[in-house]
């Protein structure tokens, strides 16, 4: 595993899909003097994806890769994370599943923010599936990407209550600020053990 010596920051890689809040927090975190990370890439699979934007702004490179051919797309993917040296890989909204073989080949770790309290509720339709089933709390984590879909080990975890009044998209709105409040705090921690 990576080691980080004196102040070198970790290269770090996003992939998304679309709207990008949670990659925006996370480029925020990566500009504090003390953060452990630096974000040099972002990957999409959607080349319309609005968090592409802060490819632009920021000025960090960014790679699309449609996955209609995802053996060859995760091998390219692959080589460009080892020729920028990239330590940290971390999904936010990435709506593609890695293979076992992409998560064996990239030895090192790689994080994903999903909107329930796992192991609850993995998947997809989260907020729509908690108010069916009227539960009276979730929430969001971060966890290490496994071979299972969102079933690696739990990093952070924030739980918040559900109102009389919610529905879905109240829910996600509400939720998604904590998303944006713990990945960087999740980073922070897994960087404190590379
Ligand atoms: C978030 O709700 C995240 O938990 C899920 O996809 C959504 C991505 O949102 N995996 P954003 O693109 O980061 O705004």
């Amino acid at each position: 595993m990576a080691k980080l010596i004196g102040n070198k920051k970790i290269n770090c890689a996003v992939f998304i899909s679309g709207r990008g809040t949670n990659l925006k927090s996370l480029i925020k975190y990566s500009k504090e003097k003390k953060s452990p990370i630096k974000i040099i890439l972002i990957i999409s699979n959607n080349k319309n994806a609005k968090g592409l934007k802060q490819s632009k702004i920021f000025n960090i490179d960014k790679g699309i890769f449609n996955f209609k051919n995802k053996i060859k797309d995760e091998k390219k993917i692959l080589n460009l994370l080892k020729r920028k040296k990239i330590k940290l890989v971390c999904l936010a909204g990435f709506m593609k599943i890695l293979s076992k073989n992409f998560i064996k080949i990239f030895s090192y770790p790689i994080l994903n923010i999903h909107p329930s309290l796992l192991p609850k509720y993995k998947g997809l339709d989260v907020h729509k599936r908690v108010i069916i089933n009227r539960e009276r709390y979730t929430g969001c984590t971060v966890h290490i990407v496994s071979n299972k879909l969102d079933s690696g080990k739990i990093i952070l975890q924030k739980k918040i209550k559900i109102y009389k009044k919610d529905n879905p998209i109240s829910l996600e709105k509400r939720l998604l600020k904590h998303e944006n409040k713990i990945y960087p705090m999740a980073v922070k921690k897994v960087c404190s053990n590379l």
